[in-house]
């Protein structure tokens, strides 16, 4: 999952992310309301999960820019629901991009494995509020292209820095994040 404000860096993240996938020869699925990526938009979201659920699609599914189309809730009978609770029975790992941490489900949020937090504006408070509720302790990066990851299962902080690279990539830290 990556949050932080436009521009900062995601796309570049989830690029190299579901790169390595594909080079591990996984099959990688991109849902990309933009274009941005060359993957695709279904015209019914609803009726392509449903679809992979029932098929028990492996690989991993890519969501960027996730704030236009991933509901704030998942209900009952959503596929979300199965999508964010599901996800390790049907072998699908899934990478998520999106603006602003306010308009997260928070079965999401609490099922997600690793959190790349990159610069989020200082405007966005409920969303800013929700980052330090979900990593207490961690320091939201204030400049373009830098991110913290960390683990939201982890109690303990394990939170490292990095930086996105301008021709791709990105690199870690060595140092942790106490
Ligand atoms: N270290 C860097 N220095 C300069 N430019 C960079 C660096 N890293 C990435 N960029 C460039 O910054 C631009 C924005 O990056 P990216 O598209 O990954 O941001 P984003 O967070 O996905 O933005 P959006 O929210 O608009 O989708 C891209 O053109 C990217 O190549
Ligand atoms: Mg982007």
């Amino acid at each position: 999952m990556c949050v932080g404000s436009a521009g900062t860096g995601k796309t570049t993240i989830v690029k190299a992310l579901y790169g390595a996938a594909m080079s591990r020869g996984e099959s990688v699925s991109i849902i990309d309301p933009n274009g941005a990526l060359g993957g695709f938009f279904p015209n019914d979201l609803d009726a392509y999960l449903w679809d992979r659920i029932a098929h028990k699609k492996s690989g991993l599914l890519v969501l960027d820019d996730a704030d236009s189309y991933v509901p704030k809730i998942a209900g009952k009978d959503s596929p979300w629901r199965q999508i964010w609770l599901r996800n390790r029975h049907l072998k699908t790992d899934v990478l998520v991009s999106a603006r602003r941490p306010a308009s997260l489900d928070p079965l999401m949020l609490s099922n997600c494995d690793k959190l790349f937090v990159f610069a989020t504006s200082r405007a966005d408070r409920p969303g800013i509020k929700r980052l330090e509720e979900i990593a207490p302790g961690i320091t939201i990066p204030t400049e373009p292209y830098r991110f913290i990851a960390w683990s939201p299962k982890t109690l303990t902080g394990d939170a490292q820095h990095g930086l996105v690279h301008r021709a791709g990539g990105f690199s870690l830290d060595q140092e942790g994040d106490e």
